[in-house]
């Protein structure tokens, strides 16, 4: 077998020539959806991650506004820019980028985020209205995974579907998504992490393996079994020095080992991340939407 290469870049295209429609008849009512950034510090993974969704915003056609804080920025400022975010507006999200240089003080900024503008669904009103299966704003990667699935007509309903990572931007809420009596769920899931015995028992059993646990290699061909689908989220830098850029990027599993074996795959780059970028700029939309008046 050879794996379906699921082009998550094409798939992001779809999202956001849906989205420009509605972004084209908000503007024409003077209503133009705003993305508010906060970089702190100058990790060049962030800036890069920033620089790509400030580009998506300017060509679906909604205004992005960065506020750049040195790596050296006090917790004050840091959430004075959040306040004055959540009071702008012409800020409909607001996105800080995470990692922050002081991880102690991230949920602090993060709940100081207005639940109505926190566009990445980490506050915990939105957490906690997704897991309730209410309203909410849907994490953009792990909605984004379940994009892919659903447009690439995937079958979720049903499924057992093993999670490698634990994390709370993509493995929990992921999990949490995928067993919601819902359109986009309905799956049994199983959750992998640094502490579980015998990972590959549980990946072995899936039908879909999403690979999130930030590590190249966690998920080797050995792990999957014949036919079944690979979503990777993993972004990793390793050293390449054929690069001008010293680097390239791998996911978390074997991707050349896993093309001949699985049913579909994910690549990196060009799977999971540009469909994180484009679930913010439908979040980013529907804020703006629910915030400025409907439709
Ligand atoms: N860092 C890694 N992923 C994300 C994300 O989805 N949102 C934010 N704000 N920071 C991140």
């Amino acid at each position: 077998m050879t794996a379906r290469i699921l082009d998550g870049k094409a798939i992001a295209e779809q999202v956001r020539s849906e989205l420009k429609g509605t972004v084209a008849g908000l503007t024409a009512r003077g209503i133009q959806p705003g993305l508010g950034v906060l970089l702190v510090g100058d990790n060049p993974a962030s800036r890069s991650y920033v620089t790509a969704k400030e580009r998506a915003c300017a060509e679906t056609g909604l205004l992005s506004e960065e506020i750049h804080l040195p790596a050296t920025a006090t917790r004050d400022q840091i959430l004075d820019v959040v306040r004055r975010m959540n009071e702008d507006n012409r800020i409909d999200g607001i996105l800080v980028q995470l990692p922050l240089p002081d991880s102690t003080i991230e949920q602090e900024v993060i709940e100081t985020i207005r639940p109505d503008k926190d566009v990445d669904g980490f506050h915990p009103v939105n957490v906690g209205r997704m897991m309730l299966g209410l309203p909410a704003f849907l994490p953009c990667t792990p909605h984004g995974v379940l994009q892919i699935l659903h447009r690439s007509g995937i079958a979720v309903d049903g499924a057992h579907v093993c999670i490698l990572g634990r994390s709370n931007i993509v493995g929990r809420p992921l999990a949490n998504l995928l067993t919601l009596k819902s359109k986009l769920g309905n799956a049994t899931v199983t959750m992998c992490h640094t502490r579980t015995r015998d990972t590959a028992r549980h990946t072995l059993a899936a039908d879909i393996v999403v690979a999130a646990a930030g590590r190249p290699s966690t998920l080797t061909a050995d792990m999957v079994r014949e036919g079944a689908v690979v979503i990777d989220v993993g972004v990793n830098r390793v050293p390449d020095a054929t690069r001008k850029s010293g680097f390239r990027l791998v996911g978390d599993a074997d991707y050349e080992a896993l093309l001949p074996k699985a049913g579909a795959i994910t690549p990196v780059p060009g799977g999971v991340g540009p469909m994180t970028i484009a679930m913010l700029l439908h979040n980013t939309v529907e804020a703006a939407v629910r915030r400025r008046g409907g439709r």
